[in-house]
């Protein structure tokens, strides 16, 4: 699939990583905003690679129950006898993007043993001054970061590695530090942190607005229907799905062989039973809590967004939690998870 857009994010990112690396970037946005394809696409098409060594962690597709796990996902073991300079060299030269910090075998074994960050974070530093001396600048990007969130070792491990973090980019200016989420209580966990005030900057990767999302259906029925969409297919797809990449996606793809308003339908109606069945539960476990969400949702009927303090912080966060709403924490700002839900919570209470 051809990536669309998001133009502005890219040439954003981009200009950060021309500068010299001073903060720890968080790229956050609704569930399915495509945050992930934003980042893959800038490392695969958009770096010129003879500048950019990338270490990429997506941790999504790991499990982390402990400290070890985590470990184990930055590094990448080798056996042979060599210098990790040397095996560096030859890997930097060919790859500009890697799935984990070369260690020698034992070193690792020894690094585990130890059960402190120091040593981890030493081995790091050094790799990444070894590329910074063949002349390139290291980028390294974490991917779900909230995964980790409750991890710990002598307290939690995510503000060990923040704190790592902040030397790699304010203090040595070694490299630049990207984290993504969708998880905004993680975020507005973060944010409100005042270890990482004035050391971190935000980027929103958001759904489309609704010009873009007709763009994008345009490039989508182009790229997979062969023919193009009427204007009033298009503001029937906009009225159901808004300007959620994924769901535009799904919508174009399917409409090739079922009937659009069938799709539409079926989706809306998928998404009515997944927020009745979650109120049930609601309801059955805690009725003044079920009370509460009923009269919180009810906000929505009438505006897409709505401030989040008009919410109770309780009720709020549980809200976020279950991602049935999604929280901007810079302009506090609180709207559905996505079209569809807006579109189940309007069409159920
Ligand atoms: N700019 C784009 N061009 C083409 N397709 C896109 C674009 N953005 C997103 N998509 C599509 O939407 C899907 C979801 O995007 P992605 O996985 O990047 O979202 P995400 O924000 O990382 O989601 P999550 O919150 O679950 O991490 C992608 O697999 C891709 O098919
Ligand atoms: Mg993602």
């Amino acid at each position: 699939m051809k990536f669309f857009n998001r133009e502005k994010e890219m040439e954003y990112i981009l200009h950060i990583l021309n500068r010299e690396p001073d903060d720890i970037y968080f790229i956050y946005g609704p569930i399915n905003s495509g945050k992930t394809a934003l980042i893959n696409e800038i490392i695969n098409n958009r770096l010129n690679k003879d500048k950019y060594v990338v270490f990429y962690f997506d941790l999504r597709e790991i499990f982390i129950s402990k400290y070890d796990d985590f470990i184990e996902v930055l590094f990448e073991e080798y056996e042979y006898d060599k210098k990790p300079t040397e095996v560096i060299k030859s890997l930097i030269k060919d790859i500009p993007s890697l799935y984990g910090i070369p260690i020698p075998k034992n070193t690792l074994e020894e690094i585990l043993k130890k059960k402190t960050t120091k040593n981890v974070f030493r081995y790091i530093t050094n790799v990444l001054m070894d590329i910074k001396k063949e002349g390139k600048q290291s980028i390294i990007i974490i991917d779900e970061l909230q995964k980790i969130g409750d991890l710990k070792l002598n307290g939690f491990l995510i503000y060990e590695l923040f704190n790592y973090f902040v030397s790699l980019t304010k203090h040595k200016h070694l490299c630049h530090v990207f984290c993504l989420s969708s998880d905004s209580l993680f975020i507005e966990r973060v944010y409100s942190e005042a270890m990482l005030y004035g050391r971190c900057k935000y980027i929103l990767v958001d759904d489309f607005d609704k010009e873009t999302a007709i763009k994008f259906m345009d490039f989508l029925s182009e790229e997979i229907l062969n023919k193009k969409l009427s204007d009033n297919e298009k503001e029937l797809i906009y009225s159901y799905v808004g300007g959620k990449p994924k769901d535009i996606k799904y919508v174009v793809e399917e409409s090739s062989i079922r009937n659009l308003k069938e799709v539409l339908k079926e989706m809306l109606r998928d998404e009515i039973q997944k927020l009745k069945y979650f109120l049930e539960d609601v309801e059955e476990e805690d009725k003044e809590l079920y009370n509460k969400v009923v009269d919180a949702l009810r906000l929505f009927k009438e505006a897409y967004e709505v401030e989040d303090i008009k919410i109770p912080k309780k009720i709020r966060e549980f809200l976020v939690k279950k991602n049935v709403l999604f929280l901007n924490p810079q302009k506090g700002i609180l709207k559905p998870q996505s079209y569809l839900v807006w579109n189940a919570i309007k069409g159920l209470l």
